[in-house]
């Protein structure tokens, strides 16, 4: 299980709203934490977080298109925040962090394959010492 550091602050989904067809005399939870695998909804991951959904209905059945970058004013709904400043620089700092997080993945794969090529020299002269032949 994943450990969620407290945060009053949402996690950066998508620079875009979601469009769902959404239907009257029904509950909905939007997740407003941006933790939930099942996006634009809530799944329970907000636990810890201090954040809570949004519990909301809709009054006629239609599209509704709900925030996706989790910086609207007018959660649920996208109200365009993504496009203006406040939603761009969260979609930076997102980038930023998975930029991180790329480059930690390409520091710790050349650390391997540098191991993996040690391996393969030692082999290789434990090869020819021991007069075997090299393929
Ligand atoms: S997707 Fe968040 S305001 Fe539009």
């Amino acid at each position: 299980m994943a450990s969620v550091v407290p945060s009053a602050e949402p996690t950066f989904v998508q620079g875009f709203p979601f469009g769902v067809d959404l239907v009257p005399g029904k509950d909905y939870f939007y997740c407003s934490c941006g933790l939930s695998k099942n996006q634009p909804f809530c799944d329970g991951s907000h636990k810890g977080t201090g954040l809570s959904p949004v519990k909301f209905k809709v009054d006629e059945a239609k599209k509704y298109f709900l925030c996706g970058c989790k910086a609207t004013d007018s959660a649920p709904f996208c109200d365009g925040t993504h496009k203006k400043e406040k939603g761009l620089r969260k979609y930076n700092e997102f980038l930023l962090k998975k930029n991180g997080e790329l480059q930690a993945h390409l520091t710790a794969a050349k650390k391997s394959s540098s191991i993996l090529n040690e391996f393969s020299i030692v082999g290789v002269s434990v090869g020819v010492l021991a007069g075997g032949d090299i393929y």
